[in-house]
């Protein structure tokens, strides 16, 4: 790990979570980073800081600049502790002349550590300040994703410091967006906004809209997790505006969990009904081995989601029950949904599932599919049937 110069005297000098694999329910098999970005003017000013446990690694990388004593400022644009909990001890070792954030920031540091005589300056959208040849212009992106969430912008550098916003959770040695290759780049960003962001899109597309009104000329984000963003802006600022307007594909995902293997039989048949129809492509998801994270990241531009789940003591199976509360807190719209499992003898879980799609205002063109015990081949025709239709209706719905 090395700082790595960003733009003319600004460098990344955050630190790399190689071993996280769960982040608040978040699956990350690639680790994620906590990037903070120092920037050297008249005031020196440190962007954001990192998780306590990696303070020190944070500190190596500014020793190996300047002397981390002579920063003035350190701009807080997200109080989340992967990115404050490191604060205090920073706070200790620098002393630093202020300590700048959102409003909302303050609040929430004040309610974080409990410390009122911090030396806070609080920057509302619009305000800026210069550390010498440079500008920190403010933008505050209230619940994008936490009430405190603000961008900084540098007019000079043509660089967004976007806090959470703009991330991928993703270690890496490399730092930037065109060292990776472009699908698996975009992957993480899809699957970052798919189980971050995805529940704030309505905000996302004012601040898009914003952000365009505001004419920044940006020819570089810098997000707090992640790679920086230098060859793929454009990109990234239209996938934010399709995800985010719930833009979807001829795409089908099939979700299920099985106790003996009959939901699973139907499971497989609607995928086939499907397949039949064609032009539509699809997932079989079995929650017994897809965390639902990854699942959510197929959710985000898919037409339909067809859940399938058993009945087990008057309900739906518990990863079932599990991957409905966590899909509904995210508010994927836009969607056409269906349910089908097979029961032995109270057979709720089907009306269950179909009653929480109706919640979330799923189009739920289908009644569901239940089958008692083991369903005989004959009678699979149904879910084959289901599938196809639904695959008739996603490509009716969504032009090419
Ligand atoms: Fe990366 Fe909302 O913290």
């Amino acid at each position: 790990m090395s700082a790595t110069e960003i733009k003319k005297d600004i460098h990344w000098v955050g630190a790399i979570d190689w071993s996280i694999r769960d982040f608040h329910g978040y699956s990350t098999y690639n680790g994620t980073t906590y990037n903070s970005f120092l920037m050297l003017d008249d005031k020196i000013t440190l962007f954001d800081t990192v998780k306590a446990s990696k303070v020190s690694d944070m500190m190596h990388n500014i020793r190996s600049i300047i002397d981390p004593k002579k920063i003035d400022y350190i701009v807080m644009n997200h109080i989340e502790p992967d990115h404050s909990s490191g604060l205090p001890k920073v706070i200790d070792l620098i002393q630093p002349e202020k300590i700048i954030c959102s409003p909302m920031g303050k609040k929430a540091l004040i309610e974080h550590f409990h410390q009122e005589n911090w030396p806070y300056q609080v920057m509302e959208t619009g305000k800026s300040i210069s550390t010498g040849a440079k500008t920190i212009n403010f933008l505050e992106t209230r619940m994008l994703h936490w009430p405190d969430s603000m961008f900084s912008y540098i007019p000079e550098a043509k660089l967004l410091i976007s806090s959470d916003a703009f991330g991928e959770h993703y270690a890496s040695s490399e730092r930037f967006d065109d060292e990776i290759e472009f699908h698996e780049w975009m992957g993480h960003n899809a699957k970052y906004y798919a189980n971050i962001l995805l529940l704030y899109s309505p905000l996302v597309q004012k601040l898009l809209e914003n952000v365009k009104k505001l004419n920044l000329e940006i020819d570089m984000i810098a997000p707090d997790h992640g790679l920086i963003k230098r060859k793929y802006v454009k990109e990234i600022l239209e996938a934010y505006d399709r995800w985010s307007r719930y833009v979807a594909k001829r795409k089908a995902v099939i979700v299920y969990d099985t106790m003996w293997h009959s939901t699973e039989m139907m499971a497989k048949a609607v995928y086939e009904g499907i397949m039949k129809e064609g032009g539509v492509s699809a997932a079989l998801y079995d929650l017994q081995v897809n965390h639902r994270s990854d699942i959510m990241t197929d959710v985000l531009d898919s037409k339909a989601v067809m859940l399938g789940s058993p009945t087990l003591n008057n309900g739906m199976l518990p990863r079932m029950a599990g991957f409905l509360h966590y899909m509904k807190g995210l508010k994927p719209q836009n969607k056409i949904g269906s349910a089908f499992g097979s029961y032995g003898w109270s057979g709720e879980a089907v009306k269950m599932m179909t009653e929480i799609m109706a919640d979330m205002k799923f189009d739920l063109p289908e009644q569901g599919i239940r089958f008692k015990y083991v369903p005989e081949h004959a009678k699979l025709k149904e879910c084959v049937e289901m599938g196809a239709r639904i695959a008739k209706m996603i490509k009716e719905q969504v032009q090419e």
